[in-house]
């Protein structure tokens, strides 16, 4: 062999030792928890072939606690670039063989020397975690190490699409790097997030609980709204972040892939004329709306599981990326409260981020009243909602279904938040309040001083008849200009989509300043 075959023959030697990470033991172990490990990961994420690694043979530099005695290639991170669906993204992939995946200072530099490429170039980052945290032995370097990565994630928000998945332990501070991440995907039974685990809590609080009821995805996805979505395997995991990247734009400039479709535009669908029931209060399936209006009938839900009294996610109509928002009356009535109202700000100010227009559908009661909302701030939080529409500038569309009343109507994308253009159902009704409410207030002496129940109750019922006749419906909203139009509910697609057309080169100004106030 050649002097330079011989140097090729260690460089690919080398690169076999890299890719074993903590070696063939760890790795079994790995997989008899039912994980894989993370250049699995990535190869089931990333198209074939298109994965260029970064920094595979950089080591650790740690001299504590006998560290000097083993310096594994790439230390506990893979990092790199490479493609899903043809699209750039730059991914890290923490290597739980390597010091169970734990946090060193060069890893953090591999982490961050990926996302500074990925805002340079504009491509999502997508990070899937597998730690045990800041690597103690490096002390507060390794924190110094989770410093540069939030400041990171910070910078990049809002300028490229950032998503969390978490496929192992993630604790202590660094769950943060996920919270300040754009989507956080968590899998079943196998991976968690908490500040403190079981046995911290035990002894600080008494409290006795596993690490799956305290930051497992179920938790996360449906009590704490942190996890936005939540797999049953790794792979449904990783399907899930590569559906969702097919809604999103590279970065803050562009805006989302088109995805042609055989679903015609002009597709009207009779149902709907039926499909809100006689009785104000019962609940019909906004669900089968979306699914009506979208394209080929498909929605991209997230957080499905959180706050289910609002649905937020992501569909095309014709062929166009746009985020759906909608009151759910199946739950709690719609009512916003503070989880509905968290979950839908967030959303709506990703949408505005991404230059991804959005569709509201209202059917909303109000806000929830009682002592848990007003303690837990449902002011604060409901004017997170509030902020997020009336801020945002990407084309907006809302269709009122039913009821739009009182403060929740103006949350809702209204007119006067730069809704652009509002249509409502003739079942609409936009009002302050319902009747029932209404007529308390205004005939509450008179209800008050009649005797015979018969005949208050005559009189209640006249009163409400006369309330409903005159604001129970959207013809007041009309008359005044606060809609556009009122529609026909059968052609609620082609209406919206043809109003997302005329608007899609709509240019809208906030004023100049350093950054907003958003309620927190
Ligand atoms: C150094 C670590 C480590 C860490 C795990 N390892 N966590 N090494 N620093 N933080 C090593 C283990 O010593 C072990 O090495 C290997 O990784 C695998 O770990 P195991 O414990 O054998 O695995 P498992 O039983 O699956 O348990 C995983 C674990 C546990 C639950 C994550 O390792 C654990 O509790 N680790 C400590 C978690 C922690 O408290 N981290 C600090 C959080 S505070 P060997 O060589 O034996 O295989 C924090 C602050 C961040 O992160 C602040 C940011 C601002």
């Amino acid at each position: 062999m050649s002097i330079q075959q011989d140097k090729i023959q260690e460089l690919v030697d080398r690169r076999a030792v890299a890719k074993l990470g903590g070696g063939q033991k760890r790795i079994d172990a790995q997989h008899q928890k039912g994980k894989l490990t993370a250049r699995e990961r990535l190869s089931k994420l990333l198209d074939p072939g298109s994965f260029e690694e970064f920094d595979m043979f950089v080591q650790h530099r740690c001299t504590n606690f006998g560290m000097e005695a083993s310096h594994p290639d790439g230390d506990g991170v893979v990092t790199g670039q490479g493609t899903v669906d043809g699209r750039p993204v730059f991914v890290f992939a923490q290597d739980f063989t390597v010091n169970g995946g734990s946090l060193s200072k060069t890893m953090s530099e591999k982490i961050c020397k990926v996302m500074d490429m990925a805002v340079r170039v504009g491509a999502p980052v997508i990070g899937l975690n597998d730690s045990g945290g800041a690597r103690i032995q490096e002390g507060i370097d390794a924190l110094a190490g989770y410093g540069e990565i939030f400041e990171r994630n910070i910078l990049a928000s809002g300028v490229v699409p950032q998503i969390s998945g978490i496929f192992g332990p993630c604790a202590g501070g660094a769950v943060y790097s996920p919270a300040l991440t754009d989507f956080t995907l968590m899998v079943q039974n196998t991976s968690y997030m908490f500040l403190t685990g079981p046995a911290v809590v035990k002894s600080v609080t008494g409290e006795d609980v596993d690490q799956e009821s305290l930051g497992g995805a179920s938790v996360h996805a449906s009590k704490s709204g942190v996890a936005h979505f939540s797999a049953p395997t790794e792979e449904e995991g990783i399907e899930t972040i590569k559906k969702l990247l097919s809604f999103l734009p590279q970065n803050n400039t562009e805006t989302a892939p088109e995805r042609p479709t055989a679903d015609p535009v002009g597709r009207t669908d009779d149902a709907l004329n039926d499909i809100v029931p006689d009785s104000p209060n019962k609940a019909y399936d906004m669900y089968g709306v979306i699914r009506s209006i979208v394209d080929d009938g498909e929605f991209f839900e997230v957080h499905k599981d959180f706050a289910k009294n609002i649905i937020v996610g992501f569909a095309h109509m014709g062929g166009k990326s746009v985020g759906i928002v909608a009151n759910q009356p199946g739950v709690l009535a719609g009512v916003l409260d503070i989880n509905a109202s968290r979950k839908g700000a967030r959303f709506v100010r990703f949408c505005d981020a991404f230059n991804i227009p959005l569709v509201t559908l209202v059917d909303v009661p109000g806000f929830l009243p009682g002592t848990q909302q007003e303690y837990g701030a449902i002011i604060t939080n409901g004017a997170k909602l509030l902020f997020a529409y009336g801020e945002a500038t990407v084309p907006k569309v809302t269709v009122t279904l039913r009821k739009s009343y009182g403060g929740a109507h103006i949350v809702m994308s209204c007119k006067q938040l730069r809704g652009d253009v509002n249509y409502a159902w003739p079942t609409s009704e936009i009002a302050v309040m319902g009747a029932d409410g209404a007529v308390g207030v205004l005939y509450g002496k008179e209800l008050k001083a009649e005797t015979d129940p018969a005949k208050r109750a005559e009189i209640s019922e006249a009163r409400k008849q006369e309330y409903n006749e005159l604001f129970c419906n959207p013809y007041q909203a009309a008359q005044k200009g606060y809609i556009e139009d009122v529609i026909e509910p059968r052609n609620t697609r082609f209406r919206v989509i043809r109003a997302l057309a005329f608007l899609e080169g709509k240019r809208q100004e906030i004023p100049a300043k350093k950054h907003d106030n958003l309620p927190l």
